[in-house]
């Protein structure tokens, strides 16, 4: 059997643009690859492949939101994905979308930071900067038990997903916010600092 090719960086990102018109989908994809970079680069591991599965962890959502996770698997299949990348991005969706549980660190992480990054967008927007670059992890956690705050995030996902990778809830947010402020332009929460 022939080993499927590597994805490359603009080949995530042509899926991506092929598949999500949306912008607030395309950001959201940023702002994980963003800090799945991040936390590759903190561990020593291949940041090219953890943000590319960042990048397309959500492809199919624009098209098939009542399918998610479960079509992002056949699309990835269809280009000719190595399993080992198909299986990342849908354990993403584990116990809501997927039945995979994540096993690896790059896997983990995406599972912990993908919720997070959302609650993050909102606490930068709140902000008279709405800027990334002026959140910290304590403008984060003062949100944490406000339920109707970013209501849509699952908090105990998000605690779930750092016990999973061995660390605390504080160092997950500040490396989400990190990696985040990496790619602030990109996501659109650079703000105007005065
Ligand atoms: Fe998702
Ligand atoms: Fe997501």
């Amino acid at each position: 059997m022939v080993e499927p090719k590597v994805p490359t960086r603009p080949e995530a990102l042509e899926l991506l643009h092929r598949f999500n018109e949306s912008d607030s989908l395309r950001k959201h994809a940023y702002a994980v690859e963003g800090v799945m970079r991040y936390m590759a680069r903190k561990r020593g591991q291949d940041e090219d492949k953890w943000g590319i599965i960042g990048l397309i962890h959500d492809l199919d959502y624009e098209k098939f939101p009542a399918q998610h996770c479960v079509k992002t698997k056949e699309m990835l299949e269809e280009e000719g994905w190595p399993a080992e990348y198909v299986r990342a991005a849908v354990s993403h969706g584990w116990g809501i979308c997927s039945d995979i549980e994540p096993q690896t660190d790059l896997e983990k992480a995406l599972y912990a930071l993908d919720e997070l990054t959302g609650l993050v967008v909102t606490t930068a927007l709140i902000r008279p900067s709405k800027s990334v670059l002026d959140v910290q992890v304590k403008s984060v956690k003062n949100k944490w038990k406000d339920k109707r705050f970013a209501a849509g995030v699952d908090r105990a996902v998000i605690e779930k997903g750092a016990a999973m990778l061995g660390i605390t809830l504080d160092e997950l947010i500040d490396e989400t916010i990190k990696g985040m402020q990496e790619v602030a332009e990109a996501i659109g929460l650079k703000g105007n600092p005065t």
